[in-house]
């Protein structure tokens, strides 16, 4: 009701009024102290409108059912940043969720395997398909990705009564409902990881060890790709690899069995344990205390005052709160978990050897489908998640692809979705050479653009600055900054195999 065209004098709806009226009055007639009382209780019911306590962060433990086992969790960090875990030796979780970028990514687009052991501005190597996006606070996700494919039923990822569901080949069947071993969806995620062959497992390893290395597989055009039968069948015999390599490292053998009395009476360290240990690492990588968990629960003085008014629009003229939910199982992270199309400009990187190592979707291979790629409906094409936005101002990049590096340009194509992504330049844009030669045309996108942000909405340049501030300022937690997250990056290894380079973090050091 509140978006309006463009049109010179947008006449605003009644509640629009009636908040303006609000604000300027209260201004003029009792001076900034009362209008600034006017705008922590207009926020204060905003938020209990939307649902949003402040408070989840304290729901972590009672959620498990458990305190966090630091030890646990410390081996879950080891093996976050140890190279050893992927088959192809040069890259690990750490490598694209980077400490200097909030446990998200340094790229636009992910590079895994065959990179120049660089976590930062410099990393080199092919790029994968999308951004990686942040691992902190996924304890609270009830689905996982981009598309969404990894999921809990239960619509609780706390919660494995219906157990977990992947796509093939895992779908419904490696996680069952009750598993008494796998009982968050974090846990049963970090099965895939290692097997992802243009991550971190590379083409060599299992059932391609024989014959050359396949990182030079030509798909006919020049390009390297995964070879044409690489399904997923390969999974399971790429786990066995890693854990054959853990089980061969005495460091971790030591590790493992000090948290497991099997592996000490001599059992063999398992995948089940690999999960845990991430996931429990994961857990530790909560960070969910942001001024406005604090404002909501009662400190005023937590938010700035611009930050606050961002706030307002934020859940009230902007409708962003429509898609970046707060309440229920969004668990206050700021995304419904949906997937929706909003026009984003589609780049893929230069057409080249080494330059990429996913085959992109569409005739000019340029694309990405999005959900369709999961549920195999057209309908589904060029929709992803709504991200969550708790400490998006750490991301150098955003949206699935990193097609923006500035978060106010991220901001501003929601705005006017058709003209932001019409008039999209890559080189204006900020993003990485490589990705501004190809932009895949975008007419078939905004054809079926979501609803949501299909009428342009019109915010003059303060509201624009108040929105932005709140998402900058208002939801970050400061304990996600670099400084803090970098400590977190091992010197050496238990395996003994080089570290990854952090070039955010050295700066930070020096
Ligand atoms: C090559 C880069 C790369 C590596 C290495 C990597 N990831 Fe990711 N991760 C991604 C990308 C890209 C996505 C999103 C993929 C998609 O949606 O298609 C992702 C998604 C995730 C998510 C879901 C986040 C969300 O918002 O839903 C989690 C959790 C995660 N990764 C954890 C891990 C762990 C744990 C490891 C190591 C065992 C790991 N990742 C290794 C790139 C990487
Ligand atoms: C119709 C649903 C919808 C509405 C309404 C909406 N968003 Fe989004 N938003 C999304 C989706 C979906 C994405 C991810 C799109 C992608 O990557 O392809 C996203 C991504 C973002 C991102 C980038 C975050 C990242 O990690 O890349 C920001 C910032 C953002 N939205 C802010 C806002 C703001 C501010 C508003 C209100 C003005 C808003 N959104 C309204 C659906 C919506």
């Amino acid at each position: 009701m509140n978006r309006s065209l463009f049109r010179p004098h947008p006449r605003p709806s009644g509640a629009m009024l009636l908040t303006g009226i609000l604000l300027t009055t209260g201004a003029i007639a009792f001076g900034d102290d009362a209008a600034s009382g006017s705008v922590d209780k207009q926020l204060h019911a905003a938020l209990e409108q939307a649902g949003f306590t402040g408070k989840i962060q304290s729901t972590l433990v009672p959620r498990l059912g458990r305190p966090i086992d630091t030890r646990l969790a410390d081996l879950g960090r080891l093996l976050f940043f140890d190279v050893s875990g992927g088959l192809h030796d040069d890259n690990t979780c750490g490598g694209c969720h980077s400490p200097s970028a909030g446990l998200g990514d340094t790229q636009s687009i992910a590079i895994g395997v065959q990179n120049n052991l660089i976590v930062g501005p410099h990393r080199t190597g092919p790029r994968n398909q999308r951004r990686t996006p942040s691992a902190a606070n996924t304890a609270f996700y009830p689905n996982l990705m981009w598309n969404g494919r990894f999921s809990a039923p239960s619509g609780d990822p706390f919660n494995n009564s219906a157990g977990f569901v992947f796509p093939a080949p895992e779908g419904s069947t490696l996680f069952p409902p009750n598993d008494p071993v796998i009982k968050h969806l974090l846990q049963a995620q970090a099965f895939i990881p290692p097997t992802e062959l243009v991550e971190v497992a590379g083409f060599t390893g299992t059932k391609f060890t024989i014959g050359p290395r396949f990182d030079q597989f030509d798909d006919g055009k020049g390009r390297t790709v995964p070879p044409p039968d690489a399904s997923g069948f390969r999974n399971e015999p790429i786990r066995q690899a890693v854990l054959t390599r853990l089980n061969g490292t005495p460091n971790y053998r030591q590790l493992f069995g000090a948290l497991f009395p099997t592996v000490a009476a001599g059992g063999p360290i398992d995948f089940t344990m690999f999960g845990r240990a991430i996931a429990e690492f994961e857990f530790t990588m909560v960070f969910a205390d942001a001024p406005l968990d604090k404002f909501a629960r009662g400190d005023d003085n937590a938010m700035d005052s611009s930050a606050k008014k961002g706030g307002l629009i934020f859940f009230g003229k902007g409708k962003c709160v429509s898609c970046h939910t707060v309440s229920g199982k969004s668990n206050e992270m700021f995304s419904d978990f949906q997937m929706h199309n909003i026009g984003v400009p589609q780049i893929a990187p230069f057409f080249g050897v080494g330059q990429g190592n996913v085959i992109f979707d569409g005739p000019g291979e340029d694309e990405d489908f999005g959900l369709e790629q999961i549920t195999g409906k057209s309908a589904d094409r060029y929709k992803f998640r709504s991200s969550p936005l708790r400490n998006v101002s750490l991301q150098p990049a955003f949206f699935h692809n990193g097609a923006f590096t500035r978060l106010e340009d991220a901001v501003r194509h929601h705005l006017n979705a058709a003209d932001s992504a019409r008039r999209y330049s890559p080189v204006n844009a900020g993003v990485d050479l490589d990705l501004t030669y190809r932009i895949a045309p975008v007419e078939l996108v905004l054809a079926a653009l979501d609803p949501g942000v299909s009428t342009p909405l019109h915010l003059d340049i303060d509201e624009f600055e108040h929105l932005v501030a709140f998402l900058k300022r208002g939801l970050l937690d400061e304990r996600a900054i670099p400084r803090r997250l970098c400590e977190l990056s091992p010197s050496s290894v238990p395996s003994g195999m080089p570290v990854l380079s952090f070039e955010n973090c050295k700066r930070q050091r020096d």
